[in-house]
């Protein structure tokens, strides 16, 4: 939640930028690692939630891991302190640069996606005389029952690699003379709601997936189960913290492990979603044929997520807290200023009476927001401001008072 204090900051600055609160973050990653400690379960981040330098700083001076898809992401997170054997590598397209580089820097396992990847990632270390440890994700048919582009475990999905090839990436794995095998990988979706149930189907698979494979002589010390977790985004204020505690307590009741046998999870949305807040203005107040529209001065550019998944952010004008007098609302069409018809914030939204130049909070931006922003109609690149330094917040300098 803003407090007025902020909110009387705002009024000065520049926008769009994006807030983090870091408190926040500070309480939602210290909740994870309580956790992780009582049930016994290693947690890397996903860093492509959000990489900025001092969340990233943050989360590894706390001991977390990193879960990378890019080797920009692999050498970012190295910068931002994460040491090598805590960063993962994972996706389907790593190329032959970035999986050299990810050998020589010594990272703890890639994530490997299909068969022919293993095959290079074992010629590439045995060129460089480097040995590679690899995790195989698999693709578990299990479906997480979200957005099905945020959806990554059923047979219809690029990721991972299915029965069908098990017993062909056995025999391959046992003749990849450089590759140390480490484990098995699973990731089935994101923004996952239904935790109990979704969780309870992915570790049923697991535990047979694993017999299987050290049923094939091959021990499966590491086992990652992902990310996933989901947020609240209707009520951010209600649910700060998303519900760790279930979904640990699930994965950790659920998997049979051995003696030796370590339990990964990668949250990244959970971890930073609730903290960050897309700080926007009005720039105009149209009154259409049918509807009224508030035209603000962040669009899809900044973030993505509701032109892409049709995602919903809670909006909120925070200028209407400082003149609580005016109680009147009205029906509005938030949209932004990119020049694309489905550069929306949300259709139909009550909200108070809003006038040019008011402070709109679009929030849970956190993840995936500033990560995925781009610089579409050669739009600048919002800046962060963390509140506990507002170093970053540029003052507004040319506006013109209604
Ligand atoms: N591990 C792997 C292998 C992943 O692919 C992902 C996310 C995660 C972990 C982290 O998942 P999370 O805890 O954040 O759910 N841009 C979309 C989300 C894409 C997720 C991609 N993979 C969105 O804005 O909803």
């Amino acid at each position: 939640m803003l407090d007025i204090s902020n909110i009387e900051f705002f009024e000065k600055v520049e926008t769009p930028f994006w807030f983090y609160d870091m408190d926040l973050l500070r309480s939602t990653v210290e909740k994870v690692v309580s956790l992780a400690g009582r049930y016994g379960i290693d947690v890397h981040y996903a860093v492509k939630a959000n990489e900025e330098k001092r969340i990233l700083e943050y989360v590894s001076s706390m001991g977390l891991g990193a879960d990378c898809v890019s080797g920009n992401e692999v050498s970012h997170a190295r910068d931002c302190g994460f040491p090598a054997d805590r960063i993962v590598f994972a996706g389907v397209g790593k190329s032959d640069r970035e999986i050299a580089e990810a050998l020589r820097t010594g990272i703890a396992a890639f994530n490997c996606e299909s068969l022919q990847e293993i095959y290079i990632v074992n010629a590439l270390a045995a060129r460089l005389g480097i040995r590679a440890r690899v995790s195989v994700r698999i693709n578990p048919g299990v479906d997480a029952h979200t957005h099905r582009y945020i959806t990554t475990g059923t047979y219809e999905n690029k990721f991972g690699i299915s029965d069908h090839e098990f017993s062909r990436l056995v025999t391959l794995l046992r003749r990849c003379d450089w590759i140390d095998f480490t484990g098995l990988h699973f990731h089935v979706g994101s923004q996952i709601t239904d935790v109990e149930n979704v969780f309870s189907l992915v570790c049923e698979r697991v535990n047979s997936i694993v017999e299987w494979f050290e049923g094939q002589g091959f021990p499966v010390e590491s086992i990652n189960l992902g990310g996933g977790l989901g947020v609240d985004y209707e009520n951010p204020d209600g649910r700060p913290v998303a519900d760790f505690e279930t979904w640990f307590g699930t994965v950790a009741g659920k998997i049979r492990r051995r003696n030796g046998q370590t339990l990964h999870l990668e949250p990244g949305r959970s971890i930073v979603a609730q903290c960050g807040t897309l700080v926007s203005r009005v720039l105009y107040v149209k009154v259409g044929e049918t509807k009224n529209f508030l035209i603000l001065d962040a669009g899809m550019n900044d973030l993505v997520r509701p032109a892409l998944y049709g995602a919903y952010h809670k909006i909120e004008n925070l200028s209407s807290r400082l003149r609580p007098n005016l109680p009147q609302s009205q029906i509005y069409d938030v949209v932004g200023p990119v020049c694309e018809s489905s550069d929306v914030w949300g259709a139909g939204r009550f909200l108070p009476l809003s006038v040019r130049g008011d402070l709109m909070a679009i929030r849970s931006a956190g993840a995936y927001g500033q990560s995925m922003s781009s610089r579409y109609n050669l739009r600048d690149l919002a800046p962060a401001v963390y509140s506990d330094d507002m170093h970053g917040a540029r003052l507004r300098t040319e506006y013109f008072q209604e």
